[in-house]
């Protein structure tokens, strides 16, 4: 039975709740998985895990601080087991931005990530105007003005891919029975 990690960053609770349908998924085929906010600072024994997945949304081009501060504490740890980022943005929206060649968030956290992850993923995350704070409301509607996107103040939209979520779980439990490291 393979024992994974899923660890995230989330500000509104969108990339929480895609790393608990991981965990859902894995269990769901007889594995265990436990999930862990990287801000809760939960001590970690990283010798019960066969593989780990860390999930970030994207917040103004870029990602909190505390998640690049948690892969350079980590990045020995994260390393040494099969391992893999997941990446959750609005521009993903769009099927092509889902390559990871063509999705500048990725290859920002590539770039400037102490953890350069054998494995990545881009999700689609979710519009929610009226739960954020009117001004990130406001600026995400500009952005969204100038890229075709939606601006109605009054939009939850959910763009994540459910399905594909479930695969991509699939996809960490063969990551963590093939046993394979890539440095
Ligand atoms: C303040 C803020 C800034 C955001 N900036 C971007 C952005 O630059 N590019 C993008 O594609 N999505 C952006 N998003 C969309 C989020 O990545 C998306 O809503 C994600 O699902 C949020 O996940 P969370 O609920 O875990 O925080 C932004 C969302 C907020 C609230």
């Amino acid at each position: 039975m393979a024992n994974v990690l899923v660890l995230y960053y989330s500000r509104g609770g969108h990339t929480a709740h895609i790393s608990r349908a991981i965990s859902e998924q894995i269990q769901s085929q007889g594995d265990n998985c436990d999930v862990m906010n990287i801000q809760d600072k939960t001590p970690i024994d990283w010798s019960k895990y066969q593989a780990v997945a860390l999930g970030a949304c994207v917040l103004y081009g870029s990602y909190h601080k505390s998640v690049f501060e948690f892969v350079r504490e980590n990045q020995r740890h994260l390393s040494q087991l099969p391992n893999s980022f997941f990446c959750v943005n609005v521009v993903a929206r769009k099927p092509e931005k889902r390559i990871p060649e063509n999705n500048k968030y990725l290859q920002k956290f590539l770039t400037l990530s102490a953890w350069k992850p054998q494995d990545v993923k881009i999700i689609a995350g979710k519009v929610d105007y009226p739960s954020w704070p009117w001004y990130d409301s406001l600026m995400i509607r500009l952005i969204m003005k100038m890229t075709d996107g939606p601006t109605d103040p009054t939009a939850i939209i959910d763009y994540t891919d459910w399905d594909d979520v479930k695969a991509y779980a699939d996809h960490i439990t063969h990551l963590a029975s093939s046993g394979v490291v890539i440095a």
